[in-house]
């Protein structure tokens, strides 16, 4: 069973290394706990996957995946979001994903924002399927490679958006089954 719920820290071991595995520039292991005990503005979400009666778990949570975003005033800023590599393209960012865009709605954010690597396709793909569209360009953003940035928006969360929002949540549900901890 899969269970989306805010980032404890306990997390942040396994947080740490699935970061590793999937950015060229990851967070430390201080960054998520600044964010998760000494940020307010900080919304740290984990995927994680429970099961009692496998042995090897140990009755610990298995972290899958996990995002983070900032909210301030009006804005939802998408800070992070990864899910373990073997666990890629089964649904579960895209959980993650909804995740905090549900807690953005539920705050009443006016708009969502994130920065992107112009050649994350995968990346790309999920933000565009939940309506962010790219309005700039940030030159060498990423100081690893040089690489470009796109910035993305989304705008407005208002009413029509939160309709198409919950359409896409219970096709998601369909595909996919998830206790959601978060909202
Ligand atoms: C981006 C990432 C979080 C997506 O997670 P995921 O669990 O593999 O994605 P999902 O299975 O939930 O897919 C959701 C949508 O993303 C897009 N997508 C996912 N993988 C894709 C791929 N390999 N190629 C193209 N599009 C892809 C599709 O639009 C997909 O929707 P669909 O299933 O209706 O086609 C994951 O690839 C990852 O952790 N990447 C490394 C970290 C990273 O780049 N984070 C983004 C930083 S901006």
């Amino acid at each position: 069973m899969y269970l989306l719920r805010m980032m404890r820290v306990e997390d942040v071991p396994q947080v740490v290394s699935i970061d590793q595995l999937s950015f060229g520039m990851p967070w430390s292991a201080r960054s998520y706990h600044f964010e998760i005990s000494d940020n307010p503005n900080a919304h740290m979400f984990t995927l994680t996957h429970t099961d009692a009666l496998d042995p090897l778990l140990n009755g610990v949570d298995q972290v899958l995946g996990y995002g983070g975003m900032w909210l301030i005033e009006g804005e939802a800023h998408i800070s992070t979001i990864a899910v373990h590599p073997d666990y890629r393209g089964r649904g579960l960012g895209e959980v993650i994903l909804v995740g905090m865009i549900g807690r953005a709605l539920e705050r009443q954010a006016d708009y969502a924002v994130l920065e992107v690597r112009v050649s994350n396709t995968a990346a790309l793909n999920l933000y565009q399927k939940y309506e962010f569209t790219t309005v700039g360009r940030r030159k060498n953003y990423y100081r690893d490679t040089h690489e470009d940035a796109f910035l993305m928006h989304l705008a407005p969360l208002d009413q029509a958006y939160q309709s198409r929002f919950q359409a896409r949540l219970t096709a998601l549900r369909t595909r996919l089954s998830f206790i959601d901890a978060v909202f």
